[in-house]
């Protein structure tokens, strides 16, 4: 229930978005970058794992890729949002958390191990200058080739080779993985 709701919230603010970007709310700016970045990073994903069974040009992609897509994703959004994904279990450096993602990381952690949160749950956070929407992310059956307990040692070379300090891996379905960030700044 709360995801749909939360999929109805997303397909509304698509709509507000394209036309009447002044009057819709930091939160719906925010929720319309996570899902643009969400679904730009899922899309090209999918067609990768696609063309090869055992996930290696899937992951040479997304270490070639992923932080070029972000920031196209950035481009095309207004210059007073910015979207980002982060983790407590680091892969790329470049995704690096700061205090702020840290401690609403560490509220999904402990919600998702109480089984006590859906993907749907987005956190607001007001400060002076900005706003922030956070989305997390668990770990779904299509992230196990890549951050779950068995990976192939095609993958597990490729992993270490480009994340030496990778603390992404051994997660398990229905872990809380990460988190998307818009931050949208007041003017
Ligand atoms: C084909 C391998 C592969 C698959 C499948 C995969 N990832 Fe990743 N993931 C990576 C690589 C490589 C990185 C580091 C590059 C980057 O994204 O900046 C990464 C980074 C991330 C990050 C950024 C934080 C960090 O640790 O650097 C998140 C969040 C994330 N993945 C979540 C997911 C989720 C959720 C899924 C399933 C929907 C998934 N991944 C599936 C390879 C994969």
């Amino acid at each position: 229930m709360k995801l749909s709701l939360f999929t109805a919230t997303l397909l509304l603010t698509g709509t507000l978005y394209a036309s009447e970007a002044h009057h819709s709310s930091a939160k719906q700016e925010g929720l319309h970058a996570i899902k643009l970045l969400g679904s730009t990073l899922k899309t090209q994903l999918k067609e990768k794992l696609q063309l090869d069974s055992n996930g290696t040009a899937a992951i040479a992609f997304c270490t070639a890729e992923a932080q070029a897509l972000t920031q196209k994703v950035n481009e095309e959004l207004p210059s007073h949002v910015k979207v980002r994904r982060t983790s407590l279990n680091l892969r790329n450096e470049a995704n690096k958390p700061d205090a702020l993602d840290v401690q609403i990381m560490q509220n999904y952690k402990k919600a998702f191990a109480h089984k006590s949160a859906s993907a749907g749950l987005i956190t607001k956070v007001e400060r002076k200058t900005f706003t922030r929407v956070y989305k997390p992310l668990t770990v779904g059956a299509t992230c196990l080739k890549c951050h779950g307990e068995n990976i192939s040692p095609e993958i597990a070379t490729q992993i270490k080779a480009a994340y030496p300090n990778d603390a992404a891996t051994g997660m398990k379905l229905g872990d809380f993985r990460g988190v998307i960030v818009a931050e949208v700044a007041k003017h």
